[in-house]
């Protein structure tokens, strides 16, 4: 019944949208849905490129055998393990239990691990090819991008790439699965809001891939989620090499803890400064209302971060501390900083403000304003001044040397 598209010659989408989960992960919102795509090369030997979560495999299955119009499925080829992508395993193999399932020796003990899956499995190498036919497949190892079992499989004579997660992005296919046939804009952000989250610990594995995988000149990339990339090819590739080089654009975000206004009225006071001097994107997000995943994703695109801060029991505002947690854990590299906060009777939270600036390494304004009670006149020019100092920064591009991490 399902009419696959066909996206190059013989390979058809088989992915399914997902409109229902809350949150990937458990943790981060799906305002646009999310799309688990998958791949069946039809050819003398028919194989299916990756699963999709266990919560559409009903409807997978339908897809596959629709495809497969009578003809047994010869191969599974696995690129990730991931739950979102291994999860119909089973499934499949109880309706072809004679499919061979090909993947790497992590990826094999991970099926069986997993799913306790452990026969007609075939253990391939570094760039060893599987013939299919006409079509020729070779296998990419690409180590933590961002699991350690996660590689790509590369059709020679189409020249597509099935990439896993990498290149992917959050938002369903509605209607069109490839990128010259619909509007793309509303992907970007969440292509950065997905990397940011979920790759972005990972950009020395990330640097090493693309080194890898840029002479293979592939003209298709086929990730794992949201649209296949024909005609941003290349925008894609230089967004991954641009993030996993912790490159940035000119433009600041400003996040603060707030309870009763005091610390915001400052953060907007940074902001006046920070535009009184010649920037033009600022972002300002308070962190209790916009979610960490969203920031997250700023802090990534941009080359300067201000934060504010209330003491709170003697320590940071507790969602402020959980932001700067999250930063630490991605190794964000190469960012302007600026801190500011306010006590009532015994300041805690721009000391670590600064302390966290120098675990991180990176570029500090001179001036941090630390307020007591509510914002007199010189430390609304101090806030103003911060803005000056970090807009003058940021104004400088960093050099960041090309694969540098
Ligand atoms: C639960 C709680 C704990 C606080 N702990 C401290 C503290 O340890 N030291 C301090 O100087 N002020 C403390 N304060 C006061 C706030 O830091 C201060 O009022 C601040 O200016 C509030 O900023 P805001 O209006 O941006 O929330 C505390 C306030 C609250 C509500
Ligand atoms: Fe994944
Ligand atoms: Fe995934």
């Amino acid at each position: 019944m399902f009419q696959n598209q066909e996206i190059a010659k013989d390979i058809f989408y088989v992915g399914v949208n997902d409109r229902q989960k809350h949150k990937f992960e458990n943790m981060l919102p799906l305002p646009l849905g999310v799309s688990y795509n998958a791949y069946m090369i039809i050819d003398e030997k028919t194989a299916l490129i990756d699963t999709v979560d266990i919560a559409m495999g009903d409807l997978f299955i339908d897809k596959i055998q629709s495809q497969l119009k009578g003809r047994k499925l010869d191969y599974l080829i696995i690129n990730h393990m991931e739950p979102d992508h291994s999860g119909s395993i089973k499934l499949i193999r109880k309706y072809y239990p004679e499919m061979i399932i090909v993947g790497n020796s992590k990826t094999l003990s991970m099926v069986e691990g997993f799913y306790g899956v452990d026969n007609n499995m075939l253990e391939i190498k570094d760039e060893e090819v599987l013939s299919l036919g006409k079509h020729k497949l070779q296998f990419h190892l690409t180590p933590m991008v961002h699991w350690p079992e996660t590689m790509m499989t590369f059709d020679q004579g189409e020249k597509v790439l099935f990439s896993g997660d990498a290149f992917g992005c959050f938002g369903t296919l509605d209607g069109a699965v490839v990128d010259s046939d619909m509007n793309i804009d509303r992907y970007w952000d969440e292509m950065t809001r997905y990397y940011a989250n979920i790759v972005g610990k990972y950009g020395a594995a990330v640097q090493k891939a693309l080194k890898k995988l840029t002479p293979l000149d592939f003209e298709m990339i086929c990730s794992t989620h949201g649209p296949i990339w024909k005609e941003y090819v290349s925008e894609v590739v230089d967004k991954y090499d641009q993030y996993s080089r912790y490159d940035s654009e000119e433009g600041v975000v400003i996040v603060y803890g707030s309870m009763y206004g005091f610390t915001e009225l400052m953060a907007e006071t940074v902001a006046q400064g920070l535009a009184q001097n010649g920037i033009k994107t600022i972002i300002i997000h308070n962190v209790s209302k916009s979610d960490p995943s969203v920031i997250l994703q700023d802090i990534f695109k941009y080359r300067g971060l201000i934060v504010g801060s209330p003491t709170y029991s003697n320590e940071l505002y507790p969602e402020v501390e959980s932001l700067l947690r999250k930063i630490e854990i991605r190794g964000v590299k190469h960012r302007i900083f600026g801190c500011f906060g306010s006590f009532t009777w015994a300041s805690a939270a721009v000391k670590r403000l600064n302390s966290f600036v120098e675990t991180m390494k990176w570029t500090k304004a001179e001036i941090s304003v630390d307020e007591k009670q509510g914002l007199k006149e010189d430390n609304y020019k101090a806030c103003l001044e911060l803005g000056r100092q970090v807009a003058e920064l940021v104004k400088i591009p960093i050099e960041i040397p090309q694969h540098c991490v």
